[in-house]
């Protein structure tokens, strides 16, 4: 007989450790250690080994035919590879007043516009808010079923009973089941309501769509629990004092990951911005020192966006390097570049860096039209107008070719810009830019910045 055996398991995260301990080797929490029993055999579940389906070469298979179901907002469509796939789970993440609750009401209502029976459920706000919501976004016509639920059992009873085809849960961390430990919104909660889940989308073919908070840590729902057991993983930002939210797909099984969306919060609700255009370019006079404009990559989507730096003599021993929108560490290292390799001395001075409307660049793309933008406020001299730099910048000071250079430079020329600063190993068409190359970084400062103002 299979013995039970007395383990210790982290409230918060689920983890289980053999002895007693005070502080979560796993989460870092401290006094959420509680004594469990558990009977190993329970775990797996019993099996007569045979298996239920035989092996078949690959050929005979039948495809699965993803009938998808677009939800009518085209940014969300273009994120999810051209709409939801029945039976498939999407966990939509993203910090409080990112919009998610917003996003997902006006496409239950598209989709229920269309004729599909969408549930809208609501485990955060009373269904007085979502209907003050959705009078708001102008959705009350569609149809959609609503209710408010946040015990698991509840939520699989009303499934079962409205059967739709599409389901919307705000939030999984809100919701819990009986069946699990610890509170709602800890990680095996989050794990065992999000897997019911799972299941019942997967056996119903109803698409489901999950509302998933980040954490302050910047994970989603806990210590990643919820992105493997998900089929597409979407992720709403955006800064609060903008109106600008980009949608990403960082996973998904039924189409391409890295596609990006791009919605404006208005009044009524968000609305589709299918050409980002200078979206992400300021409107400083021409003339102005610390900026400059590099064309990054968001899935398939070419996106021009302003890079600005501010230079200032420093008071401290180690002087700031402050990034906004950009990796701190990249940034420490591309201005150790520049003081060694370029001349720029910049070893006691502040360097602050950010991005222009909010967005997040974490492309080694990025790294020429940094360096630019730096040295060009420490030399006080304005970087050529209407210039793109789109560059690696390596530890030696040299450019390196980056991805898909050709696209960026297409879209550039698009938008209008007059000038692409580039390594020299590029051969590729120059869509009527000026194409400066330039080997290393030192010979791109001296193509990309004006001379003195004097
Ligand atoms: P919400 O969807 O509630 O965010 P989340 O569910 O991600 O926490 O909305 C976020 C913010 O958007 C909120 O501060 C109010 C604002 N908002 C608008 O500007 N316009 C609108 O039409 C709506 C519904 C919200
Ligand atoms: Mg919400």
């Amino acid at each position: 007989m299979a013995k039970t055996r007395v383990h210790v398991r982290c409230a918060a995260c689920g983890r289980t450790e053999p002895k007693w301990v005070g502080q979560c080797p796993q989460c870092r929490a401290w006094g959420t250690m509680l004594e469990h029993a558990s009977a190993p055999a329970a775990a797996v579940p019993a099996s007569n080994g045979a298996p239920a389906r035989p092996a078949r070469p690959v050929a005979e298979v039948p495809p699965d035919e993803h009938a998808r179901a677009a939800t009518g907002i085209g940014e969300l469509d273009r994120v999810l590879g051209g709409g939801l796939v029945p039976g498939s789970v999407t966990l939509l993440g993203g910090e409080p007043g990112a919009g998610k609750s917003t996003l997902l009401l006006q496409a239950a209502d598209a989709l229920a516009r269309c004729g599909r029976r969408v549930l809208y459920l609501s485990a955060e706000e009373s269904a007085g808010q979502v209907r003050l919501r959705a009078e708001r976004l102008a959705t009350l016509e569609g149809g959609l079923l609503l209710a408010c639920e946040t015990e698991l059992p509840a939520v699989l009873a009303l499934v079962e009973e409205a059967a739709p085809d599409v389901l919307i849960l705000d939030s999984i961390q809100t919701v819990s089941s009986p069946d699990a430990s610890g509170i709602a919104g800890g990680s095996s909660q989050v794990r065992a309501c999000a897997a019911a889940l799972v299941n019942t989308a997967k056996a119903r073919a109803m698409a489901t769509l999950l509302v998933g908070h980040i954490t302050k840590d910047g994970q989603l729902a806990g210590p990643r629990v919820l992105e493997h057991l998900v089929d597409t993983v979407c992720d709403l930002s955006g800064d609060r004092h903008h109106a600008l939210r980009l949608l990403r797909a960082t996973k998904n099984r039924f189409g391409p990951a890295g596609e990006v969306g791009c919605f404006e919060m208005a009044g009524d609700g968000l609305h589709d911005v299918p050409d980002a255009g200078r979206l992400f370019v300021g409107e400083t006079p021409p003339g102005t020192t610390g900026v400059a404009v590099t064309v990054t990559l968001e899935g398939t989507r070419a996106l021009a966006c302003e890079l600005q730096a501010l230079t200032a003599g420093s008071q401290l021993a180690n002087a700031r390097r402050v990034a906004s929108g950009l990796d701190g560490a990249r940034l420490a290292l591309l201005v150790a570049v520049l003081d060694r390799r370029a001349d720029v001395a910049l070893r006691d001075q502040d360097v602050y860096a950010s991005t222009v409307g909010g967005v997040r660049l974490a492309e080694p793309a990025v790294d020429l039209a940094l360096c630019l933008a730096i040295a060009s406020s420490r030399g006080n001299r304005a970087v050529v107008p209407e210039l793109v730099a789109v560059a690696e910048v390596g530890l030696a000071g040299e450019l390196r070719l980056v991805a898909q250079t050709e696209r960026r430079l297409g879209e550039a020329a698009r938008l209008g810009f007059t000038d692409a600063l580039l390594p020299h190993a590029y051969d590729g068409p120059g869509f009527g830019l000026r194409l400066h190359r330039a080997r290393g970084v030192c010979e791109a400062l001296d193509a990309g910045l004006r001379p003195c103002a004097g």
